[in-house]
């Protein structure tokens, strides 16, 4: 039977929510990746140094035992360096939402004005500690992400030395400017690596497949598969894997956020295999993460088997349900037990 073995596989954005729903879903990261940038936007935002540590320990807890290191991070507001240096320890990186645009990012920052915040960022590069952004702006939703591109290069300018992760990028914009700048990275999840516009609204209403930054146009999804098969080193897996309960997803007025954590790699497997690119698979989900946030690959293995996989209508327990991306659908790569 045809094996794919990845080694050390990071999903470097991820979101594991609190409380029973932690209960769920970290074990089904933890199963299959080795590592993990956890998302803040808790309520409220994790964006002091006791919270990072006690939702780290509420992730341990739940993951029970597994080998896998949840890479902590803080919601984005001004700090001093004084904070930023003794949070250091604990932290990968900080993310910044605009305010408003999606799941709990109501505290987030109003408007990207360098200047007010030069203190905060030129503190971040000095300690290398990674700015990661969800780059959209309050226009138009399919535009969103190409309005926020002049944030980006403006920031990628007047910081130079500070990491800046593009977070889920979703558009051909995005994919030329990440090449332009060498402060800029990107992560690139799952649906959007498959779905366009198209998959969301373009017949039945698909819920589970509805999230922020919306899904795009095929050339912007094809600008995106091509540059993650191609293994640049700038780009990374980041799911995005954004768990909601069912009754929030199937409801008038539904939840932005695709749960794709336990069926990622299998779906990153088959996709790779289908346009003969599984050499890069490596690259994608693990090795460029390394690269960018300066950390060791874990003496971990993942092995994927060509057998069908037959995907959940849902993942249920500690009194909640989740729906995943492609539920009820068979695939043909499962992970190897
Ligand atoms: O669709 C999304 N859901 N996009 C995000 O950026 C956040 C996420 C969530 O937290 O549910
Ligand atoms: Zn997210």
């Amino acid at each position: 039977m045809q094996t794919y073995i990845v080694n050390s596989p990071f999903d470097m954005h991820i979101h594991f929510r609190d409380d029973n729903m932690l209960k769920v879903v970290a074990p089904l990261s933890s199963s299959t990746f080795v590592g993990g940038i956890i998302m803040p936007n808790l309520v409220p935002p994790v964006s002091t140094k006791q919270e990072v540590i006690d939702y780290k320990n509420r992730i341990m807890d739940a993951i029970k035992g597994d080998d896998f290191t949840p890479f902590m991070t803080l919601f984005f507001k001004p700090y001093t360096k004084e904070f930023l240096s003794d949070v250091k320890d604990v932290i990968t990186a900080i993310k910044l939402y605009p305010a408003g645009i999606t799941t709990n990012s109501e505290g987030g920052v109003e408007s990207i004005d360098t200047v007010a915040l030069a203190p905060t960022l030129n503190a971040m590069a000095e300690l290398n500690i990674p700015l990661c952004v969800h780059g959209e702006t309050n226009g138009f939703v399919m535009d969103r992400e190409s309005e926020f591109m002049s944030v980006y290069e403006e920031l990628a300018i007047a910081f130079p030395k500070l990491t800046i992760i593009m977070e889920h990028i979703t558009t051909k914009d995005a994919v030329d400017l990440v090449q332009k700048y060498d402060n800029l990275y990107a992560t690139i999840t799952l649906q959007h690596l498959l779905i366009t516009l198209d998959d969301v609204a373009g017949g039945m209403l698909a819920p589970h497949l509805f999230c922020k930054p919306i899904a795009k146009r095929p050339e912007d999804r094809d600008a995106l598969v091509a540059i993650a098969l191609s293994g640049n080193e700038k780009i990374m897996f980041g799911s995005d894997s954004a768990p909601h309960p069912k009754h929030a997803k199937e409801a008038c007025g539904c939840a932005a956020g695709v749960f794709t954590a336990p069926i990622a790699l299998q779906v990153l497997t088959q996709l790779f295999e289908t346009h003969n690119s599984l050499d890069n698979l490596q690259k994608f989900v693990s090795d460029n993460a390394c690269k960018i946030y300066n950390m060791k690959a874990k003496e971990k293995s993942v092995t994927l088997v060509k057998k069908d996989f037959s995907i959940p209508e849902y993942y249920e327990g500690h009194g909640e349900k989740v729906v995943p991306m492609y539920f009820g659908q068979t695939i043909s790569w499962s992970i190897e037990n």
